[in-house]
């Protein structure tokens, strides 16, 4: 498959391991604003590079296009590659409207191409082993799934975009994206209504920081979800100091992401985003790969006749006689189940997870919270 990227910033930067690493993939070509960035991706993967998606998307010689530019261009990049005939892999969230979703999905259909949206945690390799356990029916029917995550979300540094509400930004389009898609995978049906509050309570990042959400699925199970972005516990102590990367986080950099963001002089905060974007500097290369899977925040699901603790490198299983742990293999490429769904969808080898409208209902979900969130009542779906 041809690849041509859409936005080489730092989500581009977090899938690059898993891109360059798959057989089935050639990063052929890349669009960016950037012009050091283009710089840098032409002379690493001898591709070809744009300074705008329209001209990528009228190159014969791009099979399928990863759009990772900010969220507000997903939905008209995505409708454009599609009509394009290029498949698609859309970063979460696929869009920061379920009507923008829908007609993103019908383009995709109407083209007859591949419309995948990811990478997000809903892709990670416990969140896949604690699904196929809870498939096979050995625990019984999910009744109750608890999501936690407490991260320095709003303090690492930001487009100014990404702290708009209007924009998308704040953490239920960011982060509640990730996590409802979690949720949603564990639980194996639809959404019927959501009750949700969010949280702004710093005037020096105006957006959203933290949610708490109600989750009401089709079959009678519930799942709550917690977020709070502001910086102070870190629910990373519950995944045995493991990071959202799988990496090893050293307990004792408290509050490191505040002081970090406190250093940096007025004005600055942009240049310091584009610091963990591609080819700053003439900088590019590919990460080492992490040690662990990576993980949205503490996970346990009840069961009927059982419960499950996602952990970074494995599934705790608990039943009435005792508790086990399943450990799964450390990952080789990070993000690769994501590729490989897109892959297989792309040549019909399986139907994919992570479709148009599975990524358009997560978004109608994240509509829900901020809807529940400000009509104070519960939202049917
Ligand atoms: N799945 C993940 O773990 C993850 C992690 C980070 C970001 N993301 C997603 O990736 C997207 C980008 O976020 P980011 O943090 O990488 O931002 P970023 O600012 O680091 O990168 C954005 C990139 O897009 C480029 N760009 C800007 N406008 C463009 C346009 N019109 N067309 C093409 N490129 C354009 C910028 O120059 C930059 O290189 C967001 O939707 C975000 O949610 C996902």
């Amino acid at each position: 498959m041809r690849l041509g990227i859409i936005g080489l910033g730092r989500g581009f930067m977090l899938t690059l391991p898993a891109l360059a690493a798959h057989p089935a993939v050639r990063l052929a070509g890349a669009a960016d604003p950037r012009a050091e960035a283009l710089e840098a991706f032409g002379r690493d993967y001898g591709a070809r590079t744009y300074g705008d998606h329209t001209a990528l998307l009228a190159d014969d010689a791009i099979d399928a296009v990863y759009i990772a530019s900010p969220h507000q261009f997903h939905a008209e990049q995505a409708i454009a590659a599609a009509r394009a005939g290029k498949h698609v892999l859309v970063e979460k969230p696929m869009a920061t409207s379920h009507a923008d979703c829908l007609a993103m999905a019908e383009s995709a259909e109407c083209a007859g191409v591949a419309l995948i949206v990811g990478p997000s945690h809903g892709f990670d390799a416990p969140v896949h082993h604690a699904a196929s356990i809870i498939a096979s029916r050995t625990l019984g029917r999910v009744r109750m799934i608890t999501a936690l995550n407490y991260t320095d979300f709003l303090y690492r540094p930001r487009r100014p975009e990404e702290l708009d509400g209007a924009k998308g930004g704040g953490v239920v389009y960011s982060q509640a994206a990730h996590q409802i898609d979690v949720v949603r995978r564990l639980a194996g049906t639809a959404v019927r209504s959501v009750r949700a509050t969010i949280g702004q309570w710093d005037p020096a990042r105006p957006c959203e920081g933290a949610y708490n959400a109600l989750l009401n699925f089709e079959d009678g199970a519930t799942a709550t979800l917690t977020y709070g972005g502001y910086g102070r516990y870190d629910s990373d102590e519950l995944m045995g100091w493991i990071s959202e990367l799988g990496r090893p986080k050293d307990p004792a950099a408290y509050g490191a992401a505040r002081r970090a963001l406190a250093a940096i002089a007025d004005g600055g905060e942009a240049a310091a985003k584009l610091a963990r974007a591609f080819g700053v500097g003439g900088a590019a290369g590919i990460p080492a790969p992490a040690p662990h899977h990576e993980h949205f925040g503490f996970v346990l699901v009840s069961c009927e006749r059982g419960d499950l603790r996602l952990m970074p490198d494995g599934v705790w299983v608990y039943s009435d006689t005792g508790r086990r742990f399943e450990a799964l293999p450390p990952p080789v490429i990070p993000r690769e189940a994501v590729i490989g769904e897109f892959v297989a969808a792309v040549r019909g080898e399986r139907p994919p997870i992570h479709d148009g409208h599975w990524g358009a209902a997560t978004v109608a979900c994240c509509e829900a919270i901020h809807r529940s969130s400000a009509e104070r009542r519960e939202i049917l779906m």
